[in-house]
């Protein structure tokens, strides 16, 4: 009964430098895949500071930003969107919590991420549909998007 009301949706992730450094791109995909959702659209890039310090404004000012931009600088990511049920709090679920050791036993931070460096945390996902929508138009044009 509920599940005909749920929304296939988009959500934007991102598989940090630290992860691709560490050579599990396919690890962290395949989570995404067997999980049900799809990847519509990817592409690895390097940011510039202009770009992550754009991405990231929401925290400009906060304590750890200058970090965050460094690490989020320090070497290519894969940006990607994702299509599924309830795509942006499922993802949220599979990475787990913002810092890597306090994310729970078999989530993507827990696995992947730096216990030294939160920043290094793996993964990104959006947190909210407007936040979403927003991350997406920051890295995609809609005819770079392949839904099935
Ligand atoms: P935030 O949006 O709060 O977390 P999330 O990625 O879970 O949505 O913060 C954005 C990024 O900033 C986060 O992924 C890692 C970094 N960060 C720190 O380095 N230290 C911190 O104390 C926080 C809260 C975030
Ligand atoms: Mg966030």
């Amino acid at each position: 009964y509920k599940e005909q009301f749920m929304a296939i949706e988009r959500t934007f992730s991102i598989i940090k430098p630290n992860a691709v450094a560490q050579n599990v791109i396919g690890e962290i995909e395949r989570r995404f895949e067997q999980a049900g959702l799809t990847i519509i659209a990817m592409k690895m890039l390097k940011l510039t500071r202009e770009e992550a310090e754009g991405f990231y404004a929401e925290h400009k000012g906060k304590p750890f930003f200058a970090g965050l931009i460094d690490f989020m600088t320090s070497g290519p990511m894969i940006v990607q969107v994702l299509e599924g049920e309830n795509a942006i709090h499922h993802n949220r679920e599979l990475m787990g919590a913002t810092d890597p050791a306090k994310a729970a036993p078999g989530t993507i931070r827990a696995d992947f991420g730096s216990h030294e460096q939160v920043s290094a945390n793996a993964v990104h996902g959006s947190d909210s549909p407007i936040s979403a929508a927003r991350e997406i138009r920051y890295f995609f044009t809609e005819d770079e998007l392949f839904p099935h």
